[in-house]
């Protein structure tokens, strides 16, 4: 697997001051920025569209990625590339035809990612690893920042990294929920390489950069 990636979820910022949020993330030397979408359907929760996302466009030095936790995300899917987002991550609970929805998603000119909630199986995307540049394996259940890590993901996260290398196509293993200093350890054992932190990061006591230095550092 290649170099960990560190990615703060936006979750826990000042909504009020968002563009100084993004700015401030960017030199704790975060690798991208992670906007989670939630419409109130798909998880019992409700946040932001595409238009505040293009608004903090311009404060930003690194890349952002969209998770989008919304049913019917095709309908969804241009709206946050034409707002700025290079990778966009659709649930595969939330797709009918994710074959076509993750190839429509690079056909507009981004990255296509997938996402598994904790109880669904690796086998739900094995046979979309050709139309599919990242997979996360969430390791809480959507909806809420601030939630403890389940453990028992870690091995399903070993059985993506299995079934990526095998087939040789080059999809980033990303997790996201209760990423800590301590959980990341389990995590990257396990083979994943993009690590989302909400709470913790915003939460450390020496402040960002040195939340991102910690856990770059323990990302074996
Ligand atoms: C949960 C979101 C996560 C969450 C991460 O639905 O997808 O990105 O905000 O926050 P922490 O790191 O606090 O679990």
């Amino acid at each position: 697997s290649q170099q960990p990636l560190i990615v703060p979820s936006v979750l826990p910022a000042d909504f009020a001051r968002l563009g100084d949020e993004v700015r401030e993330l960017c030199e704790a030397g975060v690798d991208r920025i992670q906007w989670d979408v939630m419409d109130g359907v798909f998880v019992p929760n409700l946040t932001l569209g595409p238009d505040i996302i293009a608004a903090c466009k311009p404060h930003s030095s690194v890349g952002f990625e969209a998770h989008l936790m919304v049913v019917e995300p095709d309908k969804l899917v241009k709206r946050y590339i034409d707002a700025g987002c290079e990778v966009i991550i659709v649930h595969a609970e939330a797709c009918t035809h994710l074959h076509r929805t993750l190839a429509n998603i690079r056909d507009l000119g981004a990255r296509s990612g997938v996402a598994i909630n904790p109880h669904t199986p690796v086998e739900t995307v094995e046979h979309v690893l050709s139309e599919t540049d990242l997979i996360l394996a969430m390791t809480v259940n959507p909806g809420f920042g601030g939630q403890a890590y389940i453990p028992s993901v870690e091995p399903k996260v070993a059985r993506l990294r299995t079934m990526i290398d095998e087939s040789g196509f080059p999809i980033e293993i990303e997790v996201d929920g209760g990423i800590t200093d301590a959980t990341i350890k389990g995590a990257s054992s396990a083979g994943a390489d993009v690590f989302i932190s909400g709470s913790w990061m915003y939460s450390y006591k020496d402040g960002k950069k040195a939340a991102v230095d910690t856990l770059r550092s323990n990302a074996v």
